[in-house]
């Protein structure tokens, strides 16, 4: 057993994992020390191509010569200044860009937090607190059923998932679709709350076409806020830079996380409008209490704007296209193979529901140099975007072999 197992089995604490089955006698656990591009390497020297992009957040390839470079030149000014009473240059440049990313112009203002749940959290108190402000007894959040936004309080009680609440939550409204939505009393309801186009967690669960549109007109149509979680789909993971575009909704909050770094570092942003942030403004009680120590974090912040030049500069979506079209390929082969029950695909997103234990296909898959999470039986595919098609191929050879292994 090497150092780094025996500190990790002894005093750690790994998220969503029983652990007395990681620190089982037969359990070796795979420790990652390298990476470039796509693939990954651990501590035998064995290389694995990382098959979900390190739960979805790596955008461009590990040590990307580009993103090392920001994250170097800016440790030589500064690492992190507080953003509480202080503003710094890539905090203030990043946030007016991720504003102008928006074409309808609406989202103008952007909180900077540290990952998926706080981006969401914050814009669940901006809604709760924009109806008080407002003087409108709206109180009921809703959410739809599978849904998962993070594991913060707030979040978590949007998520349909009852494993993962505990039993400890905020009440919210769960719905399983617009159907559903349609029956409740809108002039109560402060925000829907939807990852828009493909549930993730749910096991790569696609909306129906339409869908998304359909939501903002009922939103609108009730004074409702819709809240859009593209912690998953943003930075191009759909096809376009975000997944509310395919529709051509504006949300009145967006949130960002995983790939806003190209996934080096934890960074979030919460979008939101003119109109909801001019309802904060006034005297201390309109004042939104909020924050944490690392909002705008230097690092962080320039780490994202080298991640923008990169879409901005090096045709990643045109690119990327590519790429989608011969993952559809591979798919429609794949589900032609014994164990294969499904195959569900939303750009460069691939939920493969497998007819064995997707834990037990996803460690099979190791031996074929993959690495990737399953969501119960439902093996994910994401990879960087740096990915050649010869590396797709591998993939998904990996888990046809995989499968048939198991
Ligand atoms: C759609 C969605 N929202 C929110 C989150 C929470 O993000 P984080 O894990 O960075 O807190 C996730 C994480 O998987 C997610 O998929």
């Amino acid at each position: 057993m090497t150092d780094t197992v025996a500190q990790d089995q002894h005093h750690g604490w790994h998220p969503f994992t029983q652990m007395r089955d990681w620190c089982a006698p037969g359990h070796e656990p795979l420790v990652l020390v390298e990476g470039e591009g796509a693939i990954l390497r651990d501590d035998h020297g064995r290389e694995y191509l990382d098959g979900n992009s390190s739960i979805w957040t790596n955008l461009h390839g590990h040590r990307h010569p580009r993103l090392d470079a920001a994250l170097r030149r800016q440790l030589d000014r500064v690492a992190h200044t507080s953003f509480l009473g202080f503003t710094n240059p890539p905090a203030a440049a990043l946030a007016a860009q991720l504003c102008g990313l928006w074409p309808s112009g609406k989202l103008t203002r952007c909180f900077f937090t540290d990952d998926g749940s706080t981006a969401i959290e914050v814009a669940l108190k901006m809604t709760a607190q924009f109806w008080q402000l407002h003087g409108e007894d709206r109180r009921e959040f809703v959410a739809f059923g599978g849904a998962y936004h993070g594991d913060t309080v707030g979040a978590a009680s949007l998520g349909g998932i009852a494993t993962f609440r505990a039993g400890w939550h905020f009440p919210v409204t769960h719905v399983a679709g617009m159907e559903e939505l349609e029956k409740l009393d809108g002039k109560r309801v402060a925000a829907v709350c939807i990852e828009p186009l493909i549930q993730g967690a749910a096991g790569m669960r696609l909306w129906p076409a339409g869908m998304l549109a359909a939501l903002r007109e009922w939103c609108d149509a009730h004074g409702a806020l819709l809240i859009a979680d593209e912690v998953m789909t943003g930075f191009g993971r759909t096809g376009t830079m975000f997944a509310c575009e395919r529709e051509g909704v504006t949300p009145d909050f967006v949130a960002l996380a995983k790939g806003l770094t190209g996934g080096y570092l934890p960074l979030a942003a919460t979008l939101t409008t003119e109109r909801v942030y001019e309802a904060f403004l006034g005297g201390p009680e309109r004042t939104l209490y909020y924050g944490h120590s690392y909002c705008g974090n230097q690092l962080g912040c320039a780490l994202a704007l080298e991640n923008l030049a990169i879409f901005a500069e090096e045709n990643v979506l045109s690119t990327l296209a590519g790429k989608i079209a011969r993952l559809t390929e591979l798919l429609a082969a794949l589900e032609k193979e014994p164990g294969i029950r499904a195959v569900r695909q939303c750009g460069f997103i691939a939920g493969i529901d497998v007819a064995a234990s997707g834990a037990a296909v996803c460690i099979a898959a190791r031996k074929y140099g993959l690495l990737t999470r399953p969501i119960r039986d439902t093996v994910v595919v994401m990879p960087p975007y740096c990915v050649s098609d010869a590396q797709l191929e591998t993939i998904i050879t990996a888990i046809a072999r995989a499968v048939r292994d198991v």
